[in-house]
């Protein structure tokens, strides 16, 4: 069967990464090879990304990152079918550092240049993995973003809901700042739960019950602000009730976008519920969501957490797919630092 082979360039947050993936839609595919570097340490000390400080890495690394993608995939350059490059969203000055150095190798080998959605990568990662086919239901839960979508081809997203203020991702980081856990917080935020007492702290579930799938998380975190500073609280139970709270609402508001994916496509006879996006990495999240799925007869796709959270896999494999569709972007497209996947909006 004939297979596009595809270098994958990711640089719009705080990992520094570049990938070789090989195969054809509707997936899995193959990794040849996976590069990846942290800036974590770099950041650590401020609770958060410094966007200037992660341009600056990135344009520090990204070339011997990618030397090593492809070493790692015993690949020449010549033997790439095109170089991909996430182009947004994300922060510009990374996204840039990213894209422009694409463009060099793309103009310089004499290949195609895509230009990739980063949300886009994170929503088809598990066409690598698992082959799911379209169209299938989407919950994408980063640190920037949290939205229900269903997932029709490539670059076709129905939006059902999103979030009204933080995503999920960043309440995790924020209440972590508030107990004193390290960055980034999701990880240690799970960590500590596992250990405390869900029930010990009532915490508002905000749009619970509520028609729709939007999310919000504002009022959470307000209530974990209060909680910290009403006295001694117990770090473990304190988390265990924040990670319960969060469940409860993903759980209600995933539930309703099953219905609203029925009601779109009656016709798929065993629907696909797919978690992505650096939330995804959460074992407690993901089984409450497995679940749910099966309850309403979904089945349920997670890929494992290091494609998860961000990586270069997932835009090497995002840039398959479109070139597999007969599409290249020209070397004069631009990195955004805004772009939905619903394109309607
Ligand atoms: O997708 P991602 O790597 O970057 C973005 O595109 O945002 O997601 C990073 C987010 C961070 O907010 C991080 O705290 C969260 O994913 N995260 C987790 C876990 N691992 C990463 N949140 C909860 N539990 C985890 N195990
Ligand atoms: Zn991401």
């Amino acid at each position: 069967m004939h297979t596009f082979t595809v270098l994958g360039i990711e640089t719009s947050c705080d990992e520094t990464a570049a990938a070789v993936v090989r195969g054809m839609p509707p997936g899995p595919g193959e990794i040849l090879s996976n590069s990846l570097f942290s800036q974590t340490e770099a950041h650590a000390p401020y609770g958060g990304v410094v966007p200037e400080i992660a341009s600056r890495a990135h344009l520090e690394i990204l070339d011997g990152v990618i030397e090593k993608a492809l070493a790692e995939a015993h690949i020449a350059l010549e033997k790439i079918d095109a170089i991909a490059a996430t182009a947004g969203p994300g922060l510009i000055g990374g996204v840039m550092v990213g894209l422009t150095t694409a463009k060099a190798l793309a103009l310089g080998a004499g290949k195609p240049l895509i230009a990739v959605n980063h949300l886009a990568g994170h929503a088809l990662t598990a066409r690598l993995t698992d082959g799911v086919d379209f169209p299938f239901l989407l919950l994408l839960v980063s640190g920037g973003h949290c939205q229900l979508l269903a997932v029709e081809g490539p670059e076709n997203f129905r939006l059902y809901g999103t979030t009204q203020d933080d995503a999920a991702g960043e309440a995790f980081d924020k209440v972590a700042k508030l107990l004193g856990l390290a960055y980034p917080g999701g990880p240690n935020v799970e960590k500590a739960a596992k250990g405390g007492n869900a029930k010990r702290y009532a915490l508002p579930r905000p749009l619970l019950g509520r028609d729709g799938a939007d999310f919000s998380f504002s009022g959470l975190k307000t209530a974990m602000r209060q909680l910290v500073q009403s006295g001694a609280v117990d770090v473990n139970d304190a988390c265990a009730s924040f990670q319960a709270a969060v469940i409860d609402i993903l759980r209600d508001r995933t539930g309703n976008a099953l219905a609203l994916f029925q009601r779109d496509f009656p016709a798929i006879a065993t629907p696909t519920l797919v978690v992505a996006g650096g939330v995804a990495a959460n074992l407690a999240i993901g089984s409450a969501l497995t679940e749910l799925a099966e309850n309403h007869d979904f089945q349920i796709r997670i890929p494992p957490p290091r494609l998860c959270t961000d990586n270069a896999v997932m835009i090497a494999w995002a840039g398959l797919e479109r070139l597999a569709g007969g599409v290249s972007d020209p070397i004069s497209i631009g990195p955004r630092a805004r772009w939905p996947l619903d394109s309607r909006l």
